[in-house]
């Protein structure tokens, strides 16, 4: 096929089942529920379209970068309806809430590297997607469900950046959206963005767990589509992090992917990407996976040192707003993705995160407090000879600087910077002329 056709997004009648995790229910692709409803356990999409393998199934994704992945409609554009066979083959054309989102960049910055100790560290940015943050890729793929089955209100739980990916979705969808958030340990940006799109925003007087807990016994009596991480469909939009950055790769497997782990949902989609992509040939070696939590949010690394003999809560505190969850809810995905990789998770403090945070902004790329965490992770694996200094790393940065103004202003103004008095114009070309005299 020519670089610059693409094989038009058309629907195929039961290309995927829904099935529950615990009691193995198996429910039509077209369900209302986020959770089994037999048996409230964890549901997960499998897709059983007959695909190509390997090569030509890489080529298939690779002649969707042509021409029309740039003039193209917005699915045709977007980065995760690119790989669509793996997302929601059912979804018609007209059905796809698409901003669009992805084509985010993979960048390698020496600054970076030197500060983790690898030499060959890619920064796979997710702060570029529409409304700054990964979550717009699941996004896409919950509110395509929420239209398929006509959802009349759409609701979720979040630490700030679900919500303002949910709120710019559904005001494209036109689907009245409801979020609630923890009482202030929402940073402004995420705040700002949730209000701004339209959804109808709840503070509550309690933390995420509480929040989430909340989300769910509110969906279940009041009918509204749950679409926390939980649902299936934002785990299919998810996996195109994993699945975009490998083809950036030219499908060439990295050693170890690290990223920050909050309520899991994305560790619980990268395995699944995994798996996909080996089974289908996309991939012949599978990278490790590094989970990072903050130190004061780390029930799943506190898990991993006893091989998840049991499931851990915790009550979370740290300055990554994004990742203060006690008690996530993907536990059990996430602790299959770990194990499928042979991967790790780990716990870094808050003190950690700001330094790594100081060094990305420090070079021109720059992100939120919780993104930092995953090239902090990096940094003390590298430390402790679990990653060595040649192998090949990405680090996910999952949510963009302006996400938090403040934590950003903080971190320079404890670096000695940004914090002097305004001056007058004589004073500031003294200033300039002193400081480029270097006196
Ligand atoms: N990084 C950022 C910037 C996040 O916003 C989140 C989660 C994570 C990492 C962790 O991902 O929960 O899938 O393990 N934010 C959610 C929210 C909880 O409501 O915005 P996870």
């Amino acid at each position: 096929m020519p670089v610059h056709t693409m094989t038009p997004i058309t629907a195929t009648e039961q290309s995927s089942i829904v099935r529950c995790a615990s009691c193995r229910a198996a429910l039509d692709d077209r369900t209302a529920r986020a959770t089994c409803p037999n048996c409230g356990g964890l549901l997960a999409v499998e897709h059983t379209l007959a695909l190509p393998r390997g090569e030509a199934l890489r080529s298939r994704f690779d002649e969707r970068l042509g021409a029309e992945s740039f003039r193209g409609t917005a699915a045709e554009r977007s980065g995760v309806w690119r790989f669509r066979e793996l997302v929601l083959p059912g979804a018609r054309a007209e059905d796809i809430v698409s901003h669009p989102e992805g084509n985010t960049p993979l960048v390698a910055r020496d600054p970076v590297a030197d500060f983790a100790g690898v030499h060959d560290l890619r920064l796979k940015h997710e702060g570029h997607n529409p409304s700054a943050s990964f979550k717009d890729r699941g996004m896409t793929a919950a509110l395509t469900q929420a239209k398929r089955i006509g959802a009349l209100a759409v609701a979720c739980a979040s630490t700030g950046n679900t919500s303002a990916s949910l709120a710019a979705y559904a005001a494209q969808a036109g689907i009245p959206a409801f979020v609630l958030v923890p009482e202030g340990r929402v940073s402004t940006g995420k705040l700002a963005q949730t209000l701004a799109y339209g959804a109808h925003m709840i503070r509550l007087r309690g933390d995420f767990d509480d929040c989430l807990e909340l989300a769910r016994e509110a969906s279940e009596r009041l009918g509204v589509y749950l679409v926390n991480s939980l649902n299936p469909f934002r785990v299919e939009g998810q996996k195109t992090i994993v699945l975009e950055l490998l083809q950036q790769l030219g499908w060439q497997s990295p050693d170890w992917i690290a990223l920050p782990a909050g309520n899991l949902g994305n560790t619980a989609a990268f395995g699944k990407a995994l798996r996909e992509a080996h089974t289908l040939g996309l991939i012949d070696r599978v990278p490790r996976l590094l989970a990072v939590q903050a130190a004061g949010a780390a029930p799943f690394a506190a898990g991993f040192s006893d091989d998840f003999a049991t499931r851990r809560r915790v009550r979370a505190e740290t300055a990554a707003t994004a990742i203060r969850i006690g008690d996530p809810a993907s536990w059990d995905r996430a602790v299959d993705a770990i194990r499928f990789s042979n991967g790790h998770v780990a716990a870094v403090s808050d003190a950690e995160i700001f330094a790594a945070k100081r060094v990305i902004d420090g070079c021109g790329v720059g992100c939120e407090p919780a993104s930092a965490a995953s090239v902090a992770g990096v940094r003390l694996l590298a430390q402790r000879g679990i990653i060595g200094a040649h192998e090949r790393v990405v680090a996910v940065l999952t949510g963009h600087l302006l996400k938090d103004p403040d934590a950003a202003l903080a971190a320079r103004v404890a670096g000695g910077l940004g914090a002097e008095e305004p001056l007058t114009r004589d004073e500031a070309l003294d200033h300039l002329a002193r400081v480029l005299s270097g006196s």
